[in-house]
Order: structure tokens, then C-alpha cells, then sequence
């Protein structure tokens, strides 16, 4: 189910960027700054890619890197990648039927999928084109019988994983949005622009707006029943996001979900310590991409001392402004099990659908097997601070 051949980029795409640009060029605007833009002053979503830039990799030579295995056990799983394609919100609004294209693109290249709350496809459908456990992210609505229902669905559905995302008592502004009308109200004018910016993408208008129907939240139609896009779930979602949910609300998840709990968020010392002592199996350190509050750390410099409090308590993960596959050589030297991708893989599925995602796989898979060789390494277990020039 690709998006059809590339008509808009003439060479084929040999990284992460290159995607962002095929990217571009295929979704009109406003859908593009909202998968490329942060919240604020964007300072934090710089921070992330600028920090792993500034981390160095220890060249080594003359070691026998024959035989590289890029395989890990994550939360009781073994990934022949240590890659998860994380939570992205509204994705099959860059590809038709979007989260199926990218869940099974992670199948193939021995990844996994992590399907938003707010998808487009919902779990069922996820579930019935693919053959592997995929994980699942919730938030904690207010709504907690909505919550119930969504963690019943995704454990039928046989996920293997949740992903409870705690960094969103409150939604950080995303100014571009604001700007392009993808939150609030916007003027007649402005209506205008987006309606030009709309048709001027055909293949966008003819994959996704036509043949990608319903263009609804899969996961949520039982609470806006006749919602026939995503504007009219809008008021339903925004009302949800629980400001007063606390440390104690985790004993009610756990009551109802079975299998492996992770939290995602987790920036400081101190909460990943009350995550081990509440009995999560993980946590995910991430600042949401750069997308909440805006001047806090970068997940690379936040990464180490959170692995070295509860490292030996439970599983570190880690996301935010990975790009290629030395950055997630550097996050795993850094202490992190496995790697979540953001944008990266939302780029790939808007640019080029399952073929992109699996091809962007691709690339990261090789990149990650020169920067092992490279640095001496031939398995994931071997990385350590001593892989990195500091
Ligand atoms: C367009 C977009 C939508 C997102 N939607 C969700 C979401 O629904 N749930 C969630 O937990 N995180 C969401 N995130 C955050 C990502 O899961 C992840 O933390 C972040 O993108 C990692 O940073 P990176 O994009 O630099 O790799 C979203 C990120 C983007 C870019």
C-alpha cells in the first residue's frame, strides 16, 4: 500500500533528511509544520539534534567487526533492531492509512510499532494487517472508563507493550500551528491560503484526502460518535488531557492493563526514580520531541544520569532528534536499551508510505553497522561511554 512511485524527488533519499525534504515537498504546509515544528521557541527541539551532534564518536581499528548483530531484548521482546516507531499523532494524515503502512514496514525490518492514541487507523485495523505484537500509547484521560476500554482493546489486540505518555498534563503551544490555522480559529483569508495549499498538492489530495478515508480518530469514534474528521474529534481530545493525574493514578493503570508498562516523558532524576518505585518496567526519556515545554534538556545530556539512578531497576529507552544511525549508536553508548523515532519515520511514511518507512529502516540499519565497526564493536551490549570521545 505505497504512495506510488516519487514524482517530486529525482534521486532516491540516502538518509533521514532527505526524507524530511521528500516530506516537504509532498504534504501541503500545514500538515508538514506540524510534524516538523516544535513548541515555543522550538529551543528544545534544536537542543535534541544539536546535542547528539556534539557527541563524538571513538574511532577504533584493526578489531574483527565480521559479524555484526544489531539485536537486543526490549521489555521481554527480541528486536532485530532496537528501534520502535514511536507515537506520532494524526500520522495517517501524511499517507493513506499511514499507521498500517508504517506497522508493517517495522515488521519487516524487525522494528516494532508504536501506535499513537490519536491515530488515524485504529488498533483493530493496525492489528488485522499485521502479524507481530505492536505497542500501544495512551494517555490518561478524563474519561478514565474511555482510558479502561482503550487498554482492553489494545491487549485483545495482542499489544505487547503500554506506553502511558506523561508529559501531557497541558498542551505546549505550537506556534506554527497557530499561524497555519491548525489550532484555533483562522480567517476567512486564511482560509483561502490553506485551501490553495491543499489543492496545489494533488498527490496528497488524491492518496490521502480521497482514498485514505475515513480520515477519522480510529481509536475514539465510540466517544464522538458521526465525527467525520479529525476538526470535529478536536473539542472531544482537547477535553481529555487530565491535568490532576498524579504518581497514584499508576495503580489504576496497572489494575487494568496486564502486560509490560513504560512510562514516556521521564526528563529527571527524580521522577524516572518514582517511575522504578511505582513498578513501571520502563521509562522512555523524552521531552516530546521539543513539542511541550520548550527550554528544557536535551534528552541526550538528560539520558546518562537517569540510566545511572535506575538503570538496574528497570529498561531505559530514549527518543528526541535521533536522525540516523549514529545517533542511536550514541544514545545506546549512552545507556539506552532501545531508540524511538519520531519525525524520522513520519517523514519516511509521508514521503514514500511503507517503502519509505522500510527503506528509512534500511538506511539507519546501515549506518548503525558502520558506526559499530567503525568504532570496534560488534554487538549492542558492547556499547558503553567508552565508545564515546567526550
Ligand atoms: C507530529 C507528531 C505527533 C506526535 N504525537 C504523539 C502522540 O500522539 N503521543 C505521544 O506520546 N507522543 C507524540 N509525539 C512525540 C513522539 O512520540 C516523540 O516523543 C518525538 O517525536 C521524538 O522526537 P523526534 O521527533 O525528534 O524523534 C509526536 C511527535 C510528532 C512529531
Amino acid at each position: 500500500m505505497s504512495n506510488g512511485p516519487d514524482q517530486s524527488m529525482h534521486l532516491t533519499p540516502a538518509s533521514v533528511l532527505d526524507y524530511r525534504e521528500l516530506a516537504r515537498k509532498k504534504l501541503p504546509r500545514q500538515l508538514f509544520d506540524y510534524v516538523d515544528g516544535g513548541a515555543y521557541a522550538e529551543n528544545t527541539m534544536r537542543a535534541n539534534e544539536e546535542a547528539l551532534h556534539a557527541i563524538h564518536l571513538r574511532q577504533r581499528v584493526l578489531r574483527d567487526v565480521s559479524n555484526i548483530d544489531l539485536g537486543a531484548d526490549v521489555l521481554g521482546e527480541h528486536l532485530s533492531l532496537p528501534l520502535i516507531l514511536g507515537p506520532v499523532g494524526l500520522l495517517g494524515m501524511f499517507a493513506r492509512r499511514g499507521e498500517v503502512q508504517a506497522a508493517r514496514a517495522a515488521e519487516q525490518e524487525g522494528a516494532r510499532f508504536c501506535e499513537s492514541t490519536v491515530s488515524i487507523c485504529s488498533i483493530e485495523e493496525v492489528n488485522a494487517a499485521t502479524n507481530r505484537p505492536f505497542w500501544f500509547q495512551l494517555y490518561v484521560m478524563r474519561d478514565r472508563g474511555y482510558a479502561e476500554a482503550l487498554m482492553r482493546r489494545a491487549h485483545d489486540a495482542g499489544c505487547s507493550v503500554l506506553v502511558l505518555t506523561v508529559d501531557l498534563a497541558v498542551v505546549g503551544a505550537r506556534y506554527r500551528d497557530t499561524r497555519n490555522g491548525m489550532t484555533g480559529p483562522i480567517p476567512v483569508g486564511k482560509k483561502l491560503v490553506r485551501a490553495w495549499d491543499i489543492l496545489s498538492h494533488p498527490g496528497w489530495v488524491w492518496q490521502v484526502a480521497m482514498r485514505g478515508k475515513p480520515l477519522t480518530f480510529g481509536n475514539l469514534e465510540a466517544a464522538v460518535p458521526g465525527a467525520r474528521s479529525p476538526t470535529e474529534f478536536k473539542g472531544w481530545v482537547d477535553s481529555q488531557f487530565d491535568p490532576s493525574v498524579t504518581w497514584d493514578d499508576l495503580a489504576w493503570v496497572r489494575k487494568h492493563w496486564p502486560g509490560k508498562l513504560v512510562l514516556k516523558g521521564i526528563l529527571d532524576v527524580q521522577d524516572a526514580k518514582c517511575a522504578a518505585d511505582a513498578g513501571a518496567d520502563g521509562v522512555i526519556v523524552s521531552n516530546h520531541g521539543g513539542r511541550q515545554l520548550d527550554d528544557v534538556r536535551s534528552t541526550a545530556s538528560s539520558l546518562p544520569p537517569i540510566v545511572e539512578a535506575v538503570g538496574d531497576r528497570l529498561e531505559v529507552l530514549v527518543d528526541g532528534g535521533i536522525r540516523s544511525g549514529l545517533d542511536v549508536v550514541k544514545m545506546l553508548a549512552l545507556g539506552a536499551k532501545a531508540c524511538l523515532l519520531g519525525r524520522a519515520w513520519a517523514y519516511a511514511v509521508a514521503g514514500a508510505g511503507e517503502r519509505g518507512v522500510a527503506h528509512m529502516l534500511h538506511i539507519i540499519r546501515d549506518e548503525m553497522n558502520v558506526a559499530m565497526a567503525l568504532t570496534g564493536n560488534t554487538r549492542l551490549d558492547d556499547l558503553g561511554p567508552e565508545v564515546l570521545d567526550r
